[in-house]
């Protein structure tokens, strides 16, 4: 461990004898050793030794903060000191010790996760090459490297422009709090400080949506009531933000007894954003809806069912539609309350782990039809998450 010279000189101390630090001493050093390795500095073996010295530790704080850091410990550490602490006398110290055991498990299966798609992605552009060349593999790679790029140049935009306003908040905020000013002034910058985090947490759960993998069990549904819940859905979320939607008059044609095997929250969260976007294309100002019509219909056919939902909103330029049709996460709309830019990758997502697709047309000032087409026996789910 790269310890600052005090800490390992009161390390050396300890090791060469316990007695030469009293209780809080040990405290002290028990809780420097946690920042370092929560900071990621590596457990060295002066470190784990004087671990295992305070695992040992009369006072039960100090072996409790022990057992807080264990999920940080190398696998042979970590295993001597997890059996020792997890059968401690003390209560305290024993529930820490289990959570440590909780975390580690948790991320170790992330890492396996993590581990298993990068060798996913590994096999699969081998298997490419030996089925169309080296060109065409490394053009694949090429196209994967520059998605990804502009993925994480955009999650990376999208979070400075909450961080920044944020960051002037909080500024402003303790200022406020320093000055002793407790007025409602201080309490708007922290309600603004609270909003941003708000926001900041939204964009997190669309980049987990976006990227965690999906469940695999299916349920055959009947469309008519997901679409009603995704509508039901939408709805409540602009309503929220204090929406009036009475100017915009939604239809709803769907067939009875269609059914379709889908993982039932999937599809209501896709058509959901669906539907939302189109009460969003009548947008006039904040939160204000202009006149306009909305229609979603259902066509049932023997392979699959045809889901349109058609406004006559604002639509969109050529050229945005084509960036849209990319189907991947944009820049944010600011003329919207809390748009991520998730919603249509993260819609087509879903639809595509149904073997389903998404289709989007849309001309500028006359309106949008967005077309999700679902097989009515989707046996697309191990290719779609391949
Ligand atoms: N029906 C529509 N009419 C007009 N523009 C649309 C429509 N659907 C999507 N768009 C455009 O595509 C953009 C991206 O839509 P998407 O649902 O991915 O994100 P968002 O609605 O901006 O934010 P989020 O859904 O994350 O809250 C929208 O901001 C809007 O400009
Ligand atoms: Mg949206």
């Amino acid at each position: 461990m790269d310890a600052p010279q005090d800490l390992l000189g009161v390390l050396r101390r300890l090791l060469e004898n316990r007695e030469s630090l009293d209780g809080q001493q040990r405290l002290a050093t028990a809780r420097a050793i946690a920042d370092s390795l929560q900071g990621g500095t590596e457990c060295d073996g002066t470190a784990l030794a004087a671990l295992r010295l305070l695992a040992e530790d009369a006072k039960w704080e100090v072996r409790k903060v022990v057992a807080d850091l264990l999920a940080y410990l190398e696998d042979e550490a970590f295993t001597v000191l997890a059996a020792r602490l997890s059968q401690d006398v003390n209560f305290f110290v024993k529930r820490a010790a289990e959570r440590s055991l909780d975390r580690r498990r948790k991320m170790k299966r992330e890492t396996g996760k993590k581990e298993r798609a990068l060798k996913q992605c590994g096999d699969r552009l081998d298997q490419m090459r030996r089925r169309y060349g080296d060109a065409a593999a490394n053009a694949a790679a090429q196209v994967g490297q520059q998605q990804a790029e502009l993925l994480l140049g955009t999650v990376a935009h999208d979070i400075r422009s909450i961080l920044t306003p944020l960051k002037a908040s909080a500024a402003s905020l303790s200022q406020t709090v320093a000055e002793g000013n407790h007025t409602d002034s201080a309490q708007r910058k922290a309600k603004a400080v609270l909003d941003s985090v708000d926001f900041m947490e939204r964009c997190v759960s669309d980049i987990e949506s976006y990227s965690s993998p999906l469940p695999p069990e299916r349920h055959p549904e009947d469309v008519a009531d997901v679409l009603a819940a995704a509508r039901d859905m939408a709805v409540r979320n602009l309503q929220e933000l204090g929406y009036d939607m009475s100017a915009v008059v939604l239809s709803m044609e769907v067939p009875d007894g269609v059914r379709v095997g889908m993982a039932r929250h999937l599809i209501i969260l896709a058509v959901a954003n669906l539907v939302r976007n189109a009460y969003e294309s009548f947008m006039t100002g904040a939160a204000q809806l202009r006149a306009g019509h909305i229609a979603v219909r259902v066509e049932s056919e023997p392979a699959e069912v045809g889901i349109t939902i058609r406004d006559d909103g604002m639509g969109m330029q050529a050229e945005d539609l084509a960036e849209l049709r990319l189907l991947l996460p944009a820049r944010r709309n600011k003329t919207k309350a809390r748009s991520t830019g998730f919603g249509l990758p993260i819609a087509n997502r879903y639809i595509a782990a149904h073997g389903g697709t998404l289709i989007i047309n849309s001309t500028e000032g006359q309106g949008t039809v967005v077309t999700v087409t679902l097989p009515r026996q989707p046996n697309g789910w191990e290719e779609a998450q391949q």
